[in-house]
Formats: C-alpha cells, sequence, structure tokens
C-alpha cells in the first residue's frame, strides 16, 4: 500500500499512539443502522464524519465477535468473525478502510483470559470428558467433598458468586468443574497449553492482517494462573495483583505477541499497537507489562478512579509520568465504570469497582458533575500521553442509575442478586438527535426500542442540540482536540509543574518552536488569579476579571 502522508499535526503513523485521543466505540450503544435496536457497523460507518469532526485519531472497538453476548461480547465463540446482530466481516472490511481514509486508526479488543462457552472447543471439552486434550484447554478440575460435590477451591467470580460450574459428563453423571473468573459462560482458558498460544497468535495476525492497528488485551494480567489452583485467603477474589495471578509467565506471551506486532509494523502503513488492561493500583507493577518488547501501554485506571482532588490528581499524574518506557494513557470513563459527569456530582468523587453500590447510594448533583467533568476534559487533555475518549463523554451523559431492575443486562447485577447494579447505566445508547427516544439512535420506523432504555432529559445532550449549542460539552471536547492536534506545545513534551495555591494544579507544556501552553485547573472552592499577561486559549466555563473561578480548567497561551 503507498504510503499516505499524515495531515499536518498528525502523529507519524510510527508512533500514533504515543499523543492520540482514542475513542472508545461501544458498538451496541453507538448507532443502530437496521433499526433491530441495537448498534452495528452499518451505524457506526454512517456515522465516521462524525468522529473525523469531532477530531480523533483512533477507534477502539468493544468485542464484535459472534458471541452469545452473555456479557455484552466478552464471551467470544469466534475470534475471527463479526457477530451477526452487528454485521459481516465485509462490514468490518469495509469500516476499516473508510476510517483509514478519514486518517483514523482502528484497535480491537482481545478476550484471551476466556472464551464464550459456546466456543467449538469447550464444547468438545465438554464432550470430550475428564482427562482429555480438549480439557485441557481450560481449567477443569475434580470437586472437593466425598463426591465431588464441592468446587476445587474457594475463589470467587469477579461477577459474584463461585469461579466453579459443575458439568454434566457426556455419561449424565455430575462431573468436573471448570473455572470461570467471571460468568459461567465465559470458561478461562488454560495457557499452559500450547494450543491457546499458537491460537491466540493466528488471531492476531488474522486481525492484523486485515489492516487492523491495534489490539487492547482485555482482562490482560489474568491469564497465567498458579497451576496448583491453591484457596485464597478469607474473602479475597483473586484478580490480577494477587499473587496467584501476578507471574511472569503471562509476559513470555505478551514479548511474542508484540514481535508479531512489530512484525506487521515494518509497512508504509504504520506501527501496530497493543495496549494491555491491567487494573494494577500503582506504577511499579504496571511497568513490568511495558517492560521492553512487551506491551507498548496501559491504561490507567489510578487515574480515573482517583477523586476529583487536587493533591491525589497530582500523585496520580507524577507516578504515571514515571512509566518512562510507555506513552502515558489518560482515562475519565469507560463502559466498566460510571461516567465521570455522575461520578464528580457525587460527595464522595473517587471510584473503585469493587465498591459500586455504596457509590450508587449518593446523590448526583448533575451541574456540579458536568462543570468538574469540563474541568477535568482540560486537565486531561493538555497532560502529556494518549487520552482515552468513552462514547457519550463528549457528550456529558451522565450515569443512568434508574433502569428498571427487569431490564438490567449486565451479570454482575443478577450474578450478586441485585447487591450490585452493575454496568448498563454507562452503556446506554447515544442520543444523536430530535426530541424523544430513541433520539436517532435507531432510523425512523425502527422495529424495535433501544436495547436500553434512554432518558428523556437526553432531549437536551444529543449531537443535534450540542452541536447548535456553542456552550456544549460536545463543542468544548471538539474545540479542546483540534487545539491539543495542532498546537506544537501538546507534541511529545513534557510537562513543568508551576506553583499554585492549595487546590489548584498548573502545569506548562513547552512547544519546540518557543510556544507555551500553561494548564491551569482549580479544583479549590475558591476563585484564583490568572496571570495578568496570558491569553485565554480554552477554557472549559465562564472566565471573568482576570480570576479562575472553582471547578474550572483554563488553557493558556503564555510567554
Ligand atoms: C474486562 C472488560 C469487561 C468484561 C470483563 C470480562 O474487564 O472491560 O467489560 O466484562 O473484562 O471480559
Amino acid at each position: 500500500m503507498p504510503s499516505v502522508p499524515a495531515p499536518s499535526g498528525s502523529p507519524s503513523p510510527h508512533t500514533w499512539w504515543r499523543g492520540a485521543a482514542i475513542y472508545q466505540l461501544y458498538v451496541r450503544s453507538f448507532a443502530d443502522g437496521d433499526g433491530d435496536g441495537i448498534g452495528d457497523l452499518a451505524g457506526v460507518r454512517a456515522h465516521l464524519p462524525y468522529l473525523a469532526t469531532l477530531g480523533i485519531d483512533a477507534i477502539w472497538f468493544n468485542p464484535w465477535y459472534p458471541s452469545p453476548m452473555a456479557d455484552a461480547g466478552y464471551d467470544i465463540s469466534d475470534y475471527r468473525s463479526i457477530d451477526p446482530v452487528f454485521g459481516t466481516l465485509a462490514d468490518a472490511d469495509a469500516l476499516i478502510a473508510e476510517a483509514h481514509a478519514h486518517q483514523i486508526k482502528i484497535i480491537i479488543d482481545v478476550v484471551p483470559n476466556h472464551s464464550s462457552d459456546r466456543h467449538p472447543w469447550f464444547v468438545a471439552a465438554l464432550a470430550a470428558g475428564p482427562g482429555s486434550a480438549e480439557r485441557s484447554r481450560f481449567w477443569f478440575r475434580p470437586g472437593r467433598g466425598v463426591s465431588g460435590e464441592l468446587p476445587p477451591n474457594n475463589w470467587q467470580s469477579i461477577f459474584g458468586g463461585s469461579a466453579w460450574t459443575r458439568v454434566t459428563e457426556p455419561d449424565g453423571s455430575q462431573g468436573e468443574w471448570y473455572l470461570h473468573l467471571f460468568a459461567p459462560e465465559q470458561p478461562d482458558f488454560n495457557w499452559g497449553s500450547a494450543d491457546v498460544r499458537r491460537d491466540f497468535e493466528d488471531v492476531l495476525r488474522f486481525w492484523f492482517s486485515r489492516g487492523v492497528d491495534g489490539i487492547r488485551i482485555d482482562s490482560a494480567a489474568l491469564l497465567c494462573k498458579d497451576a496448583a489452583l491453591p484457596d485464597v485467603s478469607g474473602s479475597e477474589v483473586p484478580g490480577p495483583a494477587h499473587p496467584f495471578m501476578d507471574r511472569d509467565d503471562v509476559h513470555e506471551i505478551y514479548q511474542s505477541w508484540r514481535a508479531i506486532a512489530d512484525e506487521y509494523s515494518a509497512g508504509d502503513h504504520g506501527d501496530r499497537m497493543l495496549i494491555g488492561e491491567v487494573w494494577l493500583p500503582d506504577a511499579s507493577r504496571l511497568a513490568r507489562y511495558v517492560g521492553p518488547g512487551e506491551l507498548h501501554t496501559v491504561f490507567n485506571f489510578p487515574y480515573l478512579n482517583c477523586p476529583w482532588d487536587a493533591q491525589s490528581l497530582r500523585q496520580v499524574i507524577d507516578s504515571t509520568l514515571t512509566l518512562a518506557d510507555a506513552p502515558a494513557t489518560w482515562v475519565l470513563s469507560n463502559h466498566d465504570v460510571d461516567r465521570v459527569v455522575s461520578r464528580y456530582g457525587r460527595s464522595d468523587t473517587a471510584f473503585d469497582l469493587d465498591r459500586r453500590p455504596y457509590f450508587h447510594g449518593f446523590a448526583v448533583d448533575l451541574a456540579l458533575g458536568t462543570r468538574r467533568a469540563r474541568a477535568a476534559a482540560l486537565l486531561t487533555m493538555a497532560l502529556p500521553g494518549a487520552v482515552y475518549i468513552y462514547q457519550g463523554e463528549e457528550l456529558g451523559l451522565g450515569e443512568v442509575q434508574d433502569i428498571p431492575d427487569e431490564l438490567r443486562q449486565d451479570p454482575i447485577w443478577a450474578r450478586t442478586h441485585g447487591a450490585d447494579p452493575g454496568r448498563d447505566g454507562s452503556r446506554v445508547p447515544l442520543p444523536w438527535s430530535g426530541t424523544e427516544p430513541p433520539f436517532g439512535f435507531s432510523p425512523a420506523g425502527a422495529k424495535s426500542e433501544p436495547w436500553l432504555p434512554q432518558p428523556k432529559e437526553w432531549r437536551d445532550l444529543t449531537v443535534a442540540a450540542e452541536s447548535a449549542n456553542p456552550d456544549s460539552v460536545l463543542r468544548l471536547y471538539r474545540a479542546a482536540l483540534r487545539i491539543r492536534r495542532s498546537e506544537p506545545a501538546f507534541d511529545e513534551t513534557p510537562l513543568t509543574w508551576q506553583p499554585t495555591a492549595d487546590g489548584v494544579l498548573a502545569f506548562d507544556r513547552h512547544g519546540a518552536a518557543g510556544t507555551t501552553v500553561r494548564c491551569v485547573a482549580n479544583l479549590s472552592p475558591v476563585p484564583v488569579p490568572l496571570p495578568p499577561d496570558a491569553a485565554v486559549l480554552l477554557a472549559s466555563g465562564p472566565v471573568y476579571g482576570g480570576v479562575l473561578p472553582p471547578d474550572t480548567s483554563v488553557w493558556l497561551r503564555v510567554g
């Protein structure tokens, strides 16, 4: 393929992810092209111009593969195709080509920790019985107790309940158990199996050769388990930080994946990127995943979880920037967490996946949350590194906390018997236009309603309404992304902290041409003076009289 020069201000194709703005696209909820109430690839293709105008460099697609959808596509039955509800492989090929024509890269989700229980390998494992080669690709074990009636160990599923399910053997007897760190429909692969390793390498090649530019690795730190599968103590849930999971073998896997990515990076098309989903709390443990010849980068969840507090944010930013080998990533929200507008509108603004019910207990001040989320957007987009924007964040959508119980789809809701509301509230279909549901999400005359109900208040937050409103969150995101892309001070330059009052964050980015942009974020309860000689490039809220109001950020041209 001939080399296409990058448009001025865009990152070089060979390091494109280092400072990219990456839009996380949750296909089910982005845009419905065929009227079945579920988003699809036709819907995405129709809205590529929207994404190009927004000013993003890449799209990360949540899983689009054939799936029984027990966990919204994170239970995959075929890693080399597209679920019919989303379209066809030909649609994906066309989408990749069209996105590239808009200078937009494509990242796809690969889920290596587990498959679907309908994956042909798992179906074959059930049929083949105990001790078979087919079962060795998963974690089958006999139960404990007199007749094997107790699970092999005490591990709990991350989604609630036991991490083990007992199977009925081909002869009809109650038999072995299999491990699933998530839902029972998501059996964990045994990464000690050479078949598993080979097959995923082939999956990577399959998608890289179709033009995909990057892979987001789901649950990247969970793959390798201590094969003795020992009990954990007390109510611990074995997760990425647990010694039974935090093991060296996973790094060999990612080194081989990196070699494949490098092999496909050699052409003119640009480098292929690997990003891991690693929920680890501190930078030193994250650093192991981005060591030499491993993943290019990892998601920055400490930043996402951080409360709206200057000192805590400064700490997370500093420790993120110590990951010297990997460009930083900045994430305010994704499909697994409460939307940022709601988080920042509560009296406790931190977040923690394991304590979602606690956070849902707080009242949400949407106006306050929106003001802070706007300020956070400018702070985030001024930091050196890549920024991830979860669809709907650019519209300022809040978490939908009042979805009727009978419509909830997230397995977390059922597996915790309603104790944890789950993640549906951040996955509600986007509002595009019009004054009532489906707000242009589905075409006129659609035969089905959106798969989750949209709040009627979203009439003011549609893409059409916000495009027409100069004060909207969408207009702020567009402006910020435009400046971030064109301003030399935001090219791979480090940040330099500036002295400030308590509760305020201020740092400079110095461009090669001698231009400096300063970002000031006021997280304190009082207005703070701005430097007298500075010109405002962009502000997250009204700025008058040379002072920056509380919960407001500004980008200034200084020097
Ligand atoms: C990751 C995904 C989440 C999914 C889980 C199991 O955390 O982001 O949505 O449910 O893995 O695949």
